[in-house]
Formats: structure tokens, sequence, C-alpha cells
């Protein structure tokens, strides 16, 4: 496995493969972003995991600071799941100069749910999701369900400007208890991490409501918001702090009109916090 720094060394190991596949992540490696890896060895015959903390998209300095940085251990899962090469460059390398250009992401998709809570987020990471995809010219790339809205933001983006690159979305890694697995499960106590699967719980209650409704031939907008409002109360109730709970057609990315029409395309999509975590999930109807 190749370890690359900075895009000439990085340009210059590339220039003879033809079928590259890229995996941006964050780092701190876990079974999610290793399906992504598995997925991409199917398609492609040199595999890139970047691997890159963007400042850019945190809102807050101390959740940068802190977010999980486990390089070593990063590096002997790459190794060990057969990535080819992984980028990890240093902040100066993506962003030589202050950052003036941004990509601009329409209302309808970038201020809406995590957008609304996390100002020009999705600027940001289309910004630097540009970037990996420019330096590494991949034929595909890969992003998990597991933050739905970014990879419909990013699929978008390659569709848009003209990448050149294949979109693929991956599934949700779960651990047993269902909890999606995220970096920033590492900052749950052990008690939370326990209460943390209630996110799902919620979100699949939901699933099963919206089908039985859908059966009964009685779903319709009133019952969307019924379904919604209960399960944040619920939440509420258990300790969670709910910034969203909200059915969505997946497709279109808004909220559904003629729920009963629009049932293949519903998705659940939720933020909360657990104490000083804030987790998301969601959960698409089928
Ligand atoms: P990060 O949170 O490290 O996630 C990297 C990729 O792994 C994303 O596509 C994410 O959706 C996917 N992923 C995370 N948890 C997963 C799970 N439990 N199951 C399946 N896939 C999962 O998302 C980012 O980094 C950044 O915003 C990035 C795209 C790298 C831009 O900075």
């Amino acid at each position: 496995m190749k370890l690359i720094k900075n895009i000439v060394g990085l340009q210059a190991e590339l220039k003879d493969q033809s079928i590259i596949g890229l995996v941006p992540t964050m780092g701190n490696i876990h079974d999610g972003h290793l399906s992504l890896i598995n997925l991409a060895k199917k398609s492609s015959s040199f595999v890139i995991c970047s691997i890159f903390v963007n400042p850019l998209q945190f809102n807050d300095d101390s959740d940068f600071a802190k977010y999980p940085r486990t390089l070593e251990a990063d590096l002997e899962k790459l190794r060990l799941s057969g990535t080819d090469l992984v980028f990890f460059p240093h902040f100066k390398e993506i962003y030589p100069t202050r950052q003036e250009f941004f990509i601009d992401v329409p209302d309808y998709l970038g201020n809406i749910l995590e957008g609304e809570f996390r100002q020009n987020f999705f600027s940001h990471v289309s910004t630097i999701v540009l970037k990996l995809i420019i330096i590494t010219n991949p034929k595909f790339v890969f992003f998990g369900n597991k933050d739905y809205q970014q990879a419909i933001v990013v699929k978008k983006l390659c569709e848009q400007f003209c990448l050149g690159c294949n979109f693929i979305q991956g599934d949700t890694v779960r651990d047993n208890g269902g909890l999606a697995l995220s970096s920033r499960n590492a900052y749950l106590s052990s008690t939370e991490k326990v209460q943390a699967t209630e996110l799902y719980q919620h979100l699949y209650a939901a699933k099963i409501e919206l089908i039985t409704a859908f059966d009964h031939k009685s779903l319709n907008s009133e019952q969307l918001l019924e379904i919604e409002k209960r399960h944040r109360m619920q939440l509420t109730k258990k300790g969670w702090r709910v910034d969203y709970f909200t059915i969505m057609n997946k497709r279109i990315f808004r909220r559904p009109i003629e729920p009963t029409k629009e049932f293949n395309t519903l998705i659940i999509l939720s933020a909360a916090w657990l104490g000083k975590t804030r987790l998301i999930d969601n959960l698409e109807i089928i």
C-alpha cells in the first residue's frame, strides 16, 4: 500500500492506473469506511482512500480539534483491506492559499436538515470533494448512505460539473444493536453507547408505521407529521435533543406531497444529540 502526502507524488503514482476508485474519508477508519473500500475493489483496479480532516466543514474549532485522529491504526486497517494507496495531505497541500471560491449548493439541498444546523456545510463538503476528484481523476467515487444528504449533494456535484466519474452509494454499516458506525461514536460513554441505539429503534419504528399506514391505505401528509412529531417527542423524553426527525422523498429531496404515490421514495432522516455527541442516521422505506 502506497502512502502519499503530496499531489505531485500522487499524480506520478496514478498516471499508469486505468480504473481508479476513490473513497474520501476523514480517517478514524471503521467498518463503514471499509465497506466502501470493499465496494470499490469490485469495480476499480486501483483503490485510493483519502484521509483529510477538512477544517472548513466543521462549525466550531473545538469540534475540529477533538475529531479522532488515529492515522497509524487507520493505515493498518486499510492495508489489511487491500487499499492500494492512501492519500493523506497536509492542510497546505489542499488549501495552498486562503480558499475564496466555493461550490454554491442550491437551498433546497444545502440549507435543510444538516444544512440548517451546520452553516455552509454542504458548500464546504462539495468544495473538498471536488478538489479530491480533480486531484485523483477517479472513474468511480464511493459514498455511504449513512450521510444520505451528503451523498445526494455529491452525486449532483459529479453530474453537474461533468467530472466524468461514476458515483456509487454504499449501505450503512451498523453494530449489532443497530447503531450506525461513526467516528463520532468514540465520544459516547459506555452507557450512552447503549442508549444510542434508540435513534435507530425510532427510525425503524417510524418505518414500520409508514408501511402499516400504506397497507391500510391511510397514509397521508397529516400522518407523516404526526409520526415525525411523536418520535421527536419520545426521543426528547428519553433525554435526546432532536435537531430533526423528518420524512422526505429521497429522489427529489423534498417533503412528500402525496405520500401514498411517493411511498417507494420515502426516507426518514434524523439528527439528535445524546449528551455532547451529535448523531445522524436515516432509514429508507425500501
Ligand atoms: P467520513 O465521516 O470519514 O465518512 C467517509 C465516508 O464513509 C462517507 O461517504 C460516509 O458516508 C461513509 N460512512 C461513514 N459511516 C458509515 C457507515 N456506518 N456505513 C457506511 N458508510 C459510512 O463524510 C466524510 O467523512 C466527509 O464529509 C468527506 C466526504 C470525507 C469530506 O470531507
